[in-house]
């Protein structure tokens, strides 16, 4: 990003375009109770789950989640980045971005930044011309490489002369400041003698182009065998490798219908990829994935397709860059070529149709770790099939949606020969259950569930209580959604007054009325009852698990949570109290029966909850 706005352009932008106004342009809005609603553009879909709210200025959708203020609205939908975005609404309102952005403190830092972006281009300028317009090695090696011109000329390639001061004379007499240049990297300071010599020798040059299309920096790769087989800039105020991705400049345009881009580890598996018409990949600088690059991932596609060399390396770089992206929340998934090549000696052998293959057979990302989990254990033994099945265990976990949480089971299951319910009572934490501890050696005497490890690894309610009330509160309430049985099983034993969250207790009033003049629910009748908050509490809720076995037991877990919760509560507020009495050094007349009177209330409480926990 080149120029960085004030905190008060931003809200000016935000104030001056109001976001029913601006959402309206793209969709049709219907206001409906307490908010707008409409289909959402970021996902398909028949009824609206779109919501706008004109007070807080926010708008979230309760299919897909996508979230944000009127910036990250227009981000999403134009498909530009933070300050792009900004631009455009500042634009659309009349605003002078000039005014913000020469605020005088800025104004040197930007006039720097931009005279070395230009002494950039001027370099990348010069590289091109030695390598197209004068005989030399580097054209040699990228033709035999089986580049084409074409692509030598959209990527901007060139060739840095074999000579120590070439290309900083020529930016000095193109009248760059020498301190600048050096800043720039292209130059580095003599040890000895005075002066400056040539960062890049004898190497072809990569441009590294930014999404505004400035170059902030190079790669320069030696012809041959040399080492370092490729050299970068350094860090610069314009050049911060962990922010960037080769190729995005142009892949951002390319991401198609499905929104991918595929990750790639080099330029030239990039350059190759674009030259075989696989124009939507990109590459780190060399360096593995940091969180800076899964948002700029995050901010331009939705899917994410990995595809590094097949090393152990390359392995454990891969997952660990899933897993940011993961977080992140972009889809990713893994490309697995069947031959030890990169993306570049693949297609130039095999071509861009078994490429597209690749591409289209890539694997999710659950799937891959499993995989990998499966080949690292021998499940031939028992300890193998334990130790891949509480490893695969923790990473299926991570699913939001019972449906593939099922899918997975089935396939675990089978893969290590163990009863699928055995699998789902450990995924859903009922595991204490005695009657599963029983199933599992029945099924599988081999396997003696009682002396295993991996009993410390399960997750019992326990979980539930630290996380506070809300937690269990959600829990609860998505038991209710999920069918009037379930409701009433619930209502059975609890009301509304042991909520302690005022958002869920009146969601889980709404639920409740509507099952008082229909059988289901549905979603979307009771999302127009709901304010924003409780829109957004939703969706969470939503998002949770529902068991599918068990039910009674899971009720009866989650009210005993949730009843350990409140005592334990309770027990806090009588503890102080004690104390603040206890220190008291004024007793007042009273105090002192107050205190006793706690104590015994206190004692009565922590009885309750030691019978609870036993139960
Ligand atoms: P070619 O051998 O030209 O096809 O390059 P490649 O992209 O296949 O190279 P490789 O797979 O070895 O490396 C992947 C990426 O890592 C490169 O594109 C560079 O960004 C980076 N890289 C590789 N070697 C070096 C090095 O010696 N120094 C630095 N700084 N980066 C390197
Ligand atoms: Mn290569």
């Amino acid at each position: 990003m080149s120029i960085k706005y004030s905190d008060q352009l931003i809200e000016e932008v935000s104030q001056r375009n109001d976001i029913i106004d601006i959402v309206s342009q793209y969709i049709n809005l219907k206001k409906t109770g307490k908010n707008y609603k409409g289909l959402c553009p970021f996902h398909n879909e028949k009824t609206p789950s779109f919501v706008v709210s004109e007070d807080k200025q926010l708008f979230h959708c309760f299919g897909c989640g996508e979230a944000g203020n009127v910036i990250n609205f227009v981000m999403k939908i134009e498909n530009l980045d933070f300050f792009d975005s900004l631009e455009l609404l500042a634009e659309k309102s009349g605003i002078d971005l000039s005014e913000y952005r020469n605020d005088g403190s800025n104004k040197e830092k930007v006039d720097r930044k931009s005279k070395l972006y230009k002494i950039n281009r001027e370099a990348a300028l010069f590289f091109y011309q030695n390598l197209t317009k004068t005989k030399n090695v580097g054209i040699k090696y990228l033709l035999n490489r089986g580049l084409s011109v074409d692509v030598i000329k959209k990527f901007g390639l060139g060739y840095a002369i074999n000579d120590w001061e070439k290309l900083n004379k020529y930016l000095l007499t193109m009248g760059y400041d020498q301190k600048l240049i050096y800043e720039s990297g292209l130059v580095i300071k003599r040890k000895e003698n005075e002066g400056y010599y040539d960062r890049f020798r004898n190497r072809v040059m990569f441009p590294i182009i930014s999404t505004t299309k400035k170059i902030i920096g190079f790669g320069g790769r030696v012809l041959g065998d040399g080492v370092p087989k490729y050299l970068n800039s350094p860090e610069s105020p314009i050049f911060n490798k962990g922010n960037i991705l080769y190729g995005l400049n142009l892949a951002r345009n390319e991401i198609g219908k499905e929104k991918k881009l595929i990750v790639v580890e080099g330029y030239t598996d990039v350059i190759s990829l674009y030259q075989f018409g696989i124009k939507n990949a990109v590459a780190t600088l060399g360096t593995s994935l940091t969180k800076n690059h899964a948002g700029l991932f995050k901010r331009y596609c939705e899917e994410v397709i990995i595809a590094y060399d097949s090393d152990l390396a390359g392995q454990a770089a891969t997952i660990r860059g899933m897993d940011i992206l993961d977080e992140v929340g972009c889809r990713v998934k893994v490309i697995k070529l069947n031959v030890k090549m990169d993306p570049d000696e693949y297609i130039r052998s095999f071509g861009t149709d078994a490429f597209r293959e690749n591409v289209e057979n890539a694997v999710p990302l659950i799937d891959y770790k499993i995989e990998l989990i499966k080949n690292e254990n021998d499940l031939n033994t028992n300890e193998g099939r334990i130790s891949f099945i509480n490893k695969s265990i923790k990473v299926i976990r991570s699913l939001k949606s019972p449906v593939e949480i099922d899918i997975y089971v089935e396939r675990l299951s089978k893969e290590a020969n163990i009863a699928p319910n055995v699998i789902k009572s450990e995924i859903y934490g009922n595991n204490r259950d005695k009657k599963n501890q029983y199933k599992y050696n029945k099924n599988n005497r081999k396997f003696n569930y009682k002396n295993n490890r991996y009993e410390k690894n399960l997750k019992p309610m326990k979980k539930l209580e630290k996380n506070g009330s809300i937690e269990i509160e959600k829990s609860i309430i998505s038991l209710c959604l999920s069918s009037k049985t379930n409701y009433e099983k619930v209502t059975s034993q609890i009301n509304s007054h042991d909520f302690l969250n005022e958002d869920s207790r009146s969601i889980f009033n709404t639920i409740g009325d509507i099952y008082k003049t229909s059988n289901k629910i549905d979603i979307i009748s009771l999302l127009d009852q709901l304010d924003f908050e409780k829109v957004k509490l939703l969706k969470q809720i939503k998002e949770r698990v529902v068991p599918f076995e068990d039910i009674d037991k899971i009720i009866k877990d989650l009210l005993i949570s949730l009843k350990i919760f409140k005592l334990n509560e309770q027990i806090k507020i009588i503890k102080d109290e004690i104390r603040r009495l206890e220190v008291e050094k004024n007793k007042e007349e009273g105090d002192v029966e107050k205190i006793k009177e706690l104590r015994g209330e206190l004692l009565l409480l922590v009885k309750e909850l030691s019978n609870l926990r036993v139960n």
